[in-house]
């Protein structure tokens, strides 16, 4: 199949391309959608590798899953047949997490394969269960199972309880199962140290729209009003939020081959931290009526960066920045303070010829190196797209292997690349 990407470089980009709606948004106001019996109405839906999993799974539970037009998606959960989530599916998104909160809600059961780590970290979803269970939820993980159930016998009426959760730790999808569960539990949930990313504030405005009473998304602490029941999104459809990360790796895509790129249906407040790393860097940064634009100006120079929950410095923006460090003076800093293992692809960049040396949660990059084509091989889905990123600058041919990887969180990556003058051909690998 078509699993490698041919680039060959040095190449400088420019000109403007649209983002899509973010992955990390689509995936769970898709699961949401499993909350009520009425259809919810979902806009520029990516066209992801993941969005079609989530597809299956959701289908897969009985769930009528309508594309009228490429980026919209009618999702109608009023037929639910099955309340379980396979281990053929979860093992290939972990992501599929988020139909748990939904189903124990509105179902009062669940049965959802542990996700299971990726090439990444461990990924536990230990704080997903313990707060279920201090919703009421009661849960028992045997033979690689989630079991959740709500108790009806006695004194239980099937339905969770609102309680205050506390997170030790931001978790994005944590927050966002909580949440869901939260939305028709009898009474109020408050979520502290909840996850701010852009993407958890577009859920909590699709489950608004849905009848559900949340505030505070967007800060450390929301608050969840339960109701009975939620409608769906009604005449107008949820509109997904600009994917950011999708965003941020084509404008440093145009900061390392000392180019000129806009990125329009962009939010540049979703990108502040990644922004204000580029301008350190040296990078001409500029917010346009609707998007970001990322130009040459001077000649980069290494800066360190640590990344952190919204509004920190995202960690998925990590493996980009530190293949555009290769190409910076003088020395630069990582460290990654939310996953254990999200440097593969600096072994990678070495082969390419980038200076760069891991040690435990940093990694230090010297620069600038002339990077020589080569092939490399993609681990996960950033890390892909940094060695895509040192494949346009590197000097000869780079073939990059496994891009199934990138499929799952960029669409059609070799056209949009082109359209900004990149030679990069999708090829059989
Ligand atoms: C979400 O993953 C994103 N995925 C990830 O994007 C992103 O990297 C991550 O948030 C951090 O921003 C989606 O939104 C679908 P976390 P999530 O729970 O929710 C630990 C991409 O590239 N933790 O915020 O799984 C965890 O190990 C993907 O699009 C626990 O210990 O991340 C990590 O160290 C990759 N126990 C930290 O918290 C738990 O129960 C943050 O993880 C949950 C998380």
């Amino acid at each position: 199949m078509l699993d490698a990407f041919l680039i060959k470089g040095p190449s400088r980009l420019s000109g403007t391309l649209r983002a899509s709606g973010a992955k990390n948004a689509a995936l769970p106001a898709m699961a949401a959608a499993l909350l009520t019996d009425a259809p919810v109405t979902l806009e520029e839906v990516p066209d992801l590798a993941d969005v079609d999993t989530m597809t299956r799974l959701l289908e897969g539970m009985g769930v009528l899953v309508a594309t009228p037009a490429p980026s919209r998606r009618i999702v109608d959960a009023s037929r639910v047949t099955s309340t379980e989530a396979p281990y053929d599916l979860v093992r290939t998104m972990r992501a599929s997490i988020l139909v748990l909160g939904p189903l124990v809600a509105r179902f009062g059961e669940a049965r959802v394969s542990l996700p299971g780590g990726c090439a990444i970290g461990v990924r536990p979803v230990d704080l997903h269960l313990r707060a279920l269970e201090a919703l009421g939820a009661r849960i028992a993980v045997e033979k690689g199972y989630i079991y959740a159930h709500v108790s009806r016998v006695g004194r239980g009426t099937g339905r969770l309880t609102g309680t205050t959760i506390r997170f030790p730790s931001p978790t994005v999808t944590g927050t966002e199962n909580v949440l869901f569960a939260a939305t028709l539990a009898r009474g109020t949930t408050v979520i502290e140290n909840a996850a701010r990313e852009p993407e958890v504030e577009d859920v909590a405005l699709l489950l608004t729209q849905m009848g559900a009473r949340v505030t505070g998304a967007g800060t450390p602490t929301i608050t969840v009003e339960g109701v009975e029941r939620l409608s769906g999104t009604g005449p107008s459809p949820h509109t997904i939020v600009p994917d950011r990360i999708e965003a941020g790796t084509y404008l440093a895509a145009g900061a390392i081959t000392g180019g000129d790129v806009t990125v329009s249906h962009a939010r540049a407040r979703d990108l502040g931290a990644f922004l204000d790393a580029l301008r350190r860097a040296g990078a001409g940064v500029e917010t346009t009526k609707d998007g970001v634009r990322v130009f040459a100006s001077r000649p980069l120079e290494g800066v360190d960066i640590e990344t952190a929950p919204h509004p920190g410095f995202p960690t998925d923006l990590q493996a980009q920045f530190l293949a555009l460090m290769t190409q910076a003076k003088g020395t630069s800093r990582l460290v990654e303070t939310i996953f254990e293992n999200r440097f593969l692809h600096a072994v990678e960049l070495a082969r390419l010829g980038a200076d760069v040396r891991v040690e435990g949660r940093m990694a230090l990059v010297r620069g600038p190196s002339k990077l020589e084509g080569a092939p490399v091989t993609a681990s996960d889905l950033r890390a892909s797209a940094a060695l895509v990123l040192a494949g346009l600058v590197a000097r000869g041919e780079t073939l990059v292997r496994r891009i199934y990887h990138l499929d799952r969180g960029y669409a059609a990556m070799d056209q949009r690349l082109r359209s900004l003058g990149a030679s990069v051909e999708r090829i059989d690998g």
